[in-house]
């Protein structure tokens, strides 16, 4: 038995769309925090008596088509044959919304490659990841990582983006614990296909790519909280102008966003960002946490949780 704890990552440079579905290699590059307080853990087993793959998820048995197929990339690779048995541990706060594919096949990654013998490098663990869930090859870093697009296999993985001068945090805002309303997965495809804004959204966020690189590299905390809030905004904006037309925002939404609006007018360095869901993530540095909360609560009060930068993945057990 192998047991792997992955971070989940929270993307300032978007990835939003695959150039190809089967490997998951995307359009553009892109650049995320990993979070010190949600993370995944998952134990696995490779066991000859088995007569199929077993999967469970918080204590509930769940359709192994969630792990299988991942499952067969690394028996391929190991040159094994026997099932295993998967159990996963979401710690994430209940009902956040935040579980995320990032850090559950991170940690399947990592707990699994372990299991059937492989010792994999972390850029062979982000390739493999990769191949779960796209966001997932962030995971295997801590703090800040960038995933390189690159052009086939081998050359899109992320790597970890050291910076020491920055002491980053983000408050997440709780707008609304409801499931999805849309997998991200259909609905990045169907952005791809039909959104006329897709084609300056990937020039565009490609380019920014290469801003946040120099913002993170002189730890302008300004600069890289507007790079943040763009990308955030022009995936939106390029999701809701697809067919047919959609959007995660939700009323409250806008209200968590105008605060941050706000705050940023009084001299508060807080940025913000949102995924495939309603829920705001505001980008800040440490010192300014405080204030941050104190600007939210009076509207979001009990629905606010503040983290900082996580570590790797690591092996807890083997
Ligand atoms: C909005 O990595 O979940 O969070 O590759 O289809 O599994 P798949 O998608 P996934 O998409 C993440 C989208 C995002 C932005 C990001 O994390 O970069």
């Amino acid at each position: 038995m192998t047991l792997a704890r992955a971070h989940t990552n929270i993307a300032l440079i978007k990835y939003w769309g695959k150039r190809d579905a089967a490997l998951i290699l995307p359009y553009t590059s892109s650049i995320s925090l990993t979070l010190a307080d949600f993370y995944t853990d998952t134990a696995v087993t490779f066991d000859p008596a088995l007569d199929a793959d077993a999967f469970t998820l918080d204590g509930t048995v769940r359709p192994t088509t969630m792990v299988t197929p991942f499952l067969d990339l690394v028996r391929a690779r190991a040159g094994r044959h026997a099932f295993a048995r998967v159990t996963s541990v979401n710690h994430v706060p209940t009902a956040a919304g935040l579980a995320s594919s990032a850090s559950a096949y991170a940690a399947l990654a990592l707990a699994a490659s372990r299991a059937a013998g492989l010792r994999l490098s972390p850029r062979e663990l982000s390739q493999l990841a990769r191949r779960g869930s796209g966001s997932a090859s962030r995971s295997i870093f801590g703090g800040l990582a960038i995933w390189h697009r690159g052009t086939d296999d081998a050359t899109s993985f992320a790597e970890p983006l050291p910076a020491p001068n920055l002491k980053l945090a983000m408050v997440v805002v709780l707008v609304s614990a409801a499931a999805k309303t849309r997998s991200s997965r259909s609905l990045m495809a169907n952005t791809v296909a039909t959104s006329p804004y897709y084609p300056a959204w990937v020039a565009h966020n490609q380019a920014a790519v290469e801003e946040m690189l120099a913002a993170i590299d002189a730890a302008d905390f300004a600069a890289i909280g507007h790079l943040t809030e763009q990308s955030a905004m022009q995936m939106h904006a390029a999701i809701m102008a697809g067919d047919p037309a959609f959007t995660y925002f939700e009323p409250e939404t806008l209200v968590a966003w105008q605060a941050v609006q706000a705050l940023r007018e009084a001299g508060v360095p807080a940025y913000a960002t949102m995924d495939a869901g309603p829920n705001v993530k505001v980008l800040t540095v440490q010192d300014a946490v405080p204030q941050v909360l104190a600007a939210l609560e009076p509207q979001f009060a009990g629905r606010l949780l503040t983290t900082t930068p996580g570590p790797a993945a690591t092996i807890l057990e083997d």
